[in-house]
């Protein structure tokens, strides 16, 4: 019998980027053990630190004041020298620096050919998903003015010139060096999670085109094409490296996905154009006027019927004080600056403001599809179980349906 063809893919004609990431035994032990670090400081040690108010601040502030605190700023003031929570941040915020330090050499020895191999990807690859690049975008201060998350060169740095991916690279090489160190919080699997919820909650709901805002390198978007089939791709975001790297990884694997190089605040699709347009981790990185002007484009983009989801963190209206406190430590610490005050807005006056009927709008976190036991999934959508909370085994997610008709 005579062998198969070939893919692209196989023949190597069409690169595998992630193999580019090959560390050493001990840089690979490194980012593994720093995941755990990570995971630890962030997971365990907040309940520690809720210990450590309960016996050693709250008594001293309830006797200045007279009550408990109310919010998580004024847990905050009533902390912040106390040498626990100050050696607490200390961990936290080195374990989150060395993570894109254990990264570094082994994505800086590849990157001639790292970016020799993306550059053989043509713009048009060879299952018709596109790569559309815009070399004289300007890049809002918000995203240049520091490094997010403690990464050097942030998401859009191009360190070798016109064509680059090694800063994709640095951002993919945590995934590529094993799966998440905890499952319930699998980055990942957010768009298997929301487009999960949207097809069981509206059946006869069957999207031509949706749009992933801020996709970085698209792997969103893989979930929504499973789960709709026939649906056309579409992933924008601001920074090159990563789209360029999405283009690849998608020709890889076969999948054609359309991304553009875009500012989410004026994107240059036409009125209507996508039924479903999502988001993930996003809204809270960009400033609030900037948030308002990517909402408003949803509601534009959107056609009679479609959907907006952005998955994003959980609002300080929903959360308890102590929990309030411990999400907005990345606004201080992790140079997220605009973390806080995205928090304090409520998410359905965001999308009533874009245009949203507000009886149409919805918040509501959903079960992890990952780590969620499928069988509980039915008693879940009936109302009869709870979804973990937001970041251990669910995800928050708020937005709305545009009307059919003009009301
Ligand atoms: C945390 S990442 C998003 C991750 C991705 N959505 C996911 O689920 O894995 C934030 C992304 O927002 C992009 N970004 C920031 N400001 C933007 C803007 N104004 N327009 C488009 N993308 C932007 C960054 O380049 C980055 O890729």
């Amino acid at each position: 019998m005579p062998e198969a063809p070939l893919t692209k893919a196989e023949s190597g004609e069409v690169p595998n980027l992630d193999a580019f990431f090959r560390p050493t035994h001990d840089e690979y032990v490194r980012t593994r053990y720093i995941g755990a670090l990570l995971n630890h400081a962030m997971v365990d040690l907040r309940y520690a630190v809720w210990d450590e108010y309960k016996a050693a601040a709250e008594p001293a502030f309830k006797k200045k004041h007279g009550r408990p605190a109310k919010t998580g700023k004024e847990i905050f003031h009533a902390i912040k020298t106390n040498t626990f929570f100050r050696t607490y941040s200390s961990f936290r915020y080195n374990a989150q620096e060395m993570g894109p330090q254990s990264l570094q050499a082994p994505v800086e020895r590849v990157i001639p050919q790292l970016n020799a191999a993306a550059a053989r990807v043509p713009a048009k690859d060879h299952v018709g998903g596109t790569l559309r690049l815009n070399p004289n975008i300007e890049l809002p201060q918000y995203l240049t003015g520091m490094d997010a998350h403690l990464t050097p060169g942030g998401y859009w740095s191009e360190h070798a010139g016109e064509g680059d991916v090694s800063q994709a690279l640095m951002l993919q090489g945590r995934r590529i060096a094993g799966p998440p160190v905890n499952p319930s919080r699998d980055f990942g699997g957010v768009g298997a999670s929301v487009g999960k919820w949207i097809s069981h909650k509206i059946p006869d709901f069957k999207p031509r085109r949706v749009l992933d805002i801020a996709t970085q390198e698209g792997k969103q978007l893989f979930a929504y094409g499973r789960l709709f089939p026939g649906v056309e791709l579409h992933g924008l975001d601001i920074a090159a490296p990563s789209l360029r790297y999405g283009h690849a990884a998608a020709a890889y694997k076969g999948v054609p996905i359309h991304f553009s190089q875009q500012n989410a605040e004026m994107i240059d699709y036409p009125d209507g154009h996508f039924d479903l347009i999502v988001s993930s981790f996003f809204l809270h990185e960009i400033s609030l006027p900037a948030t308002n002007r990517v909402i408003a484009e949803c509601y534009r983009l959107l056609a009679p019927g479609g959907i907006m989801a952005h998955m994003e963190l959980p609002p300080t209206k929903l959360v308890e004080p102590l929990l309030d406190f411990s999400l907005n430590w990345d606004g201080r610490y992790n140079n997220e600056p605009n973390y806080a005050l995205y928090r304090a807005q409520d998410p359905t006056e965001l999308s009533v403001a874009a245009g949203f009927a507000r009886n149409a709008t919805f918040e509501i976190t959903v079960p992890d599809a990952g780590s969620f036991k499928p069988e509980n999934y039915e008693k879940f959508l009936k109302g009869e179980m709870a979804s973990p909370p937001h970041g251990r085994g669910g995800w928050f997610i708020f937005g709305g349906r545009k009307a059919f008709t003009k009301a």
